[in-house]
């Protein structure tokens, strides 16, 4: 490559991280609202006082989001608006924006743990606003979350849930998905279960404040499982936690342990497209995910006792090699690609393991 398209391309991420500056605060002060509601294109006096924020600053921002491509301005530079068509995409990329936020924040942690001299890791669930942005963004649209990782392939966990059933799930966080399931099925047993006592006390009072009877919150390490849950559960649920774990060929083999036969295990993983950095090179999300990798799954792995550190950028043909060693018969394992909007782009996987 030349050395001119070098500094050039160099040029464009400097821009790029410039503009993911300017989203970021638009997000958090509010200024980039009125151009995700409807909207007719509009001035800096007047955006400012829909806004109340200054309008020399607010000049600026938009000096930056304009020249970025992100804002539009009329031919008279006056006027500022975001085209009806592609509204909702700026909407979407400003959740995403909090992810950048959440990596930007880890900044000295991660340098910490990069030294020689620096601690294995970190509990992801001691950092301050890491449970609250999962739980965001698992919340977002429930349905279709619940739809897609339970019912979509596995029609029959449906019935069974409304039947009647004990269902546990693994590294649960705050515990979005498993108090949804068990205020729509009160005929089933829920274990909300998770090694942080962070994530247990948060579960723990919401479950008490919705008044859930038929859902307990228990703190337990996936590889000192209590004896009395071998062969109890009839679904297994763990979600974007298997590569956070220390030993996560361990972690899968005490799950298999802790279902009932004939039982599901369904686990939930980001996938790159690749296998290798290489590879990767073709997958346009891989940036931002080796940074949170880096930033929360590795520090969460390597501060655990044998810590691998996989990270949630290791691909498919490392997840399937601890998939299909966990005990289950392969013939019983099927892998599934979730929610596949965007060409070159990370998915999630559903692996689903029937007993
Ligand atoms: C990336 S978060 C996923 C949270 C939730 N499942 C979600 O998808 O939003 C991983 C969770 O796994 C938990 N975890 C990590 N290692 C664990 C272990 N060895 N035993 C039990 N939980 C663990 C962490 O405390 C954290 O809450």
């Amino acid at each position: 490559m030349a050395a001119g398209d070098f500094e050039a391309r160099m040029t464009g991420y400097l821009n790029g991280a410039a503009a993911c500056l300017a989203l970021s605060i638009g997000r958090e002060t509010g200024l980039l609202k009125v151009f995700t509601e409807p909207h007719e294109p509009m001035t800096i006096p007047q955006i400012a006082s829909r806004t109340n924020l200054k309008e020399r600053y607010i000049q600026e921002l938009l000096g930056c989001l304009v020249t970025s491509n992100i804002i539009e301005v009329d031919e008279t530079s006056v006027k500022y608006f975001v085209p009806d068509e592609i509204r909702s995409t700026l909407d979407s990329t400003l959740n995403s924006i909090e992810l950048f936020d959440y990596g930007l924040a880890r900044k000295e942690d991660l340098k910490s743990c990069l030294a020689i001299d620096g601690p294995n890791g970190f509990a992801s669930q001691t950092k301050p606003g890491y449970g609250e942005l999962l739980k965001k963004f698992r919340c977002m649209n429930i349905d279709n979350l619940i739809e897609e990782e339970f019912f979509k392939h596995t029609p029959d966990i449906k019935t069974k849930l409304e039947t009647g059933i004990d269902f546990v799930e693994f590294g649960c966080g705050l515990g979005p998905v498993i108090i949804e399931l068990a205020s729509r099925y009160p005929n089933s047993r829920f274990i909300a279960s998770d090694y942080s006592p962070e994530a247990i006390a948060y579960v723990t009072k919401a479950i008490e404040e919705k008044g859930l009877k038929n859902i307990k919150a228990q703190k337990s390490d996936l590889y000192q499982l209590p004896d009395e849950w071998v062969g109890k559960f009839d679904v297994v649920y763990i979600r974007d936690t298997l590569h956070d774990l220390g030993q996560p060929l361990k972690g899968a083999t005490e799950m298999v342990k802790v279902l009932k036969e004939g039982g599901d295990m369904i686990i939930i993983e980001i996938v790159l497209k690749g296998d290798n950095h290489r590879e990767n090179k073709e997958d346009i999300s891989a940036p931002l995910l080796f940074i949170l990798s880096a930033s929360v799954c590795v520090p969460e792995s390597l501060c655990q006792e044998g810590g691998i550190g996989l990270g949630c950028t290791s691909g498919l043909k490392s997840l399937k090699n601890i998939i299909y060693q966990s005990g289950i018969p392969a013939a019983n394992i099927e892998t599934h690609k979730l929610n596949e909007k965007k060409q070159n782009a990370s998915l999630s996987c559903k692996f689903v393991c029937r007993k």
